[in-house]
């Protein structure tokens, strides 16, 4: 089979580790008899700088034609202004709205080996393997008003939260399925003792409860969801959340597994299959763009690497593939090498490309 792939590696650590993401999609490609067509196209920064706009009509479309979107990250301090007409962000938010990519999926698994890097006890961390999944195209993020204006009294600002039952179902859905493939428990994180949003979101979730009689059911606010996921995040299985707390619960979530330069994601238009029918999607590391670190072979590529094991699993349909990655990655860290985030006395300091190079040899050699 051959697959097109659309390479957006945008700004800062993005080129970086998407070129390490492709060294170790050659290697798929190398050990098995399928083949990648691979369209590179700017976004974010990258885009604003060479077109004055973060995501061209003309990108989009070409993510329409593709099997599969291979992201890097936006952003960094040169677009940053709060004034600023157009920011990297603009391009990543149009993207996943464009495609309506409405599922995020963050995995979160705790690497024994890395359990030392966290700053949360090992004995907290242990076992932890969980999921969330992120509603990614509504709620404060998209809402209608949002602006800011000058008034005599001062300057104000308003975003608005708004989702219908379809949104707010939708994603439901994804996570009802997702933990029926799991341990079947489902974790709904709202704020509904306080937003309306959130009222609507637990009553729907309760509702659809019905039609799922093996997953259980769980409500939790989200500053408690917080606090959980630091004291007993073993607790969890599926998370399933709006746009905003997920992106904050996502953030902390990452913590626990050593480094957000470990983990992966999948943004989804559908429920993930795994046989037949593939949703299309966009794969993206959840570090972003590390503008600090940009350039110095410094960033780890191995989430970039999960991404594109996330990408074979879920839109190209090649699970035995996937798996193939993961266990490349895995070997690189039970053979003790490791990149500057994740680094510990006794283990073996590698550059950005060293890093891919390895995983790549061992896809290869499998
Ligand atoms: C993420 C990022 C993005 C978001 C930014 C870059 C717009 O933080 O994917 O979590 O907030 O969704
Ligand atoms: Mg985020």
């Amino acid at each position: 089979m051959n697959y097109d792939i659309v390479l957006l590696p945008g700004d800062g650590i993005g080129p970086e580790v998407v070129a390490e993401g492709v060294k170790v999609l050659q290697a798929v490609g190398n050990r098995s008899q399928h083949t990648f067509s691979l369209t590179r196209d700017v976004v974010g920064g990258a885009a604003i700088d060479a077109y004055g706009t973060a995501l061209r009509p003309e990108t989009l479309d070409r993510c329409k034609g593709c099997d599969a979107i291979l992201f890097g990250a936006v952003g960094g301090p040169k677009w940053d202004a709060p004034s600023a007409p157009v920011r990297p962000e603009d391009g990543l938010l149009a993207l996943r709205k464009g495609m309506g990519f409405y599922a995020n999926i963050r995995p979160v698994k705790v690497h024994p080996l890395l359990a030392d890097s966290s700053p949360v006890k090992k004995t907290v961390l242990e076992g932890v393997d969980l999921v969330v999944l992120r509603e990614l195209t509504g709620g404060l993020y998209f809402g209608q008003p949002k602006k800011r204006w000058s008034t005599q009294r001062g300057r104000r600002g308003v975003d608005t939260m708004r989702y219908t039952e379809r949104e707010i179902n939708r994603i439901l859905r994804v996570g009802f399925e997702v933990a029926r493939t799991r341990k079947s428990r489902l974790t709904s994180v709202d704020k509904a003792n306080v937003l309306e949003t959130s009222r609507l979101w637990r009553e729907l979730a309760m509702e659809m409860a019905h039609e799922y009689p093996d997953v259980t059911l769980e409500h939790i606010l989200a500053d408690t969801c917080a606090m959980q996921l630091v004291l007993n995040p073993r607790r969890f299985d599926v998370i399933v959340t709006e746009n905003t707390f997920g992106d904050i619960l996502t953030d902390e979530a990452a913590v626990l597994s050593g480094s957000m330069g470990m983990l992966p994601s999948a943004s989804l238009a559908g429920a993930p299959s795994t046989g037949g029918r593939r949703p299309r999607g966009m794969y993206e590391p959840i570090h972003g763009s590390a503008p600090d670190i940009a350039g110095e072979g410094k960033a780890n590529p191995l989430a970039m690497i999960l991404t594109v094991a996330m990408m074979l699993r879920y839109s190209l349909g090649l699970p035995m593939q996937a798996d193939v990655v993961e266990q490349a990655v895995d070997q690189v860290l039970v053979d003790g090498y490791r990149t500057s985030d994740i680094v510990t006395p006794g283990t073996q300091l590698l550059s950005t490309t060293d890093m891919g190079s390895r995983v790549a040899n061992l896809v290869s050699a499998a």
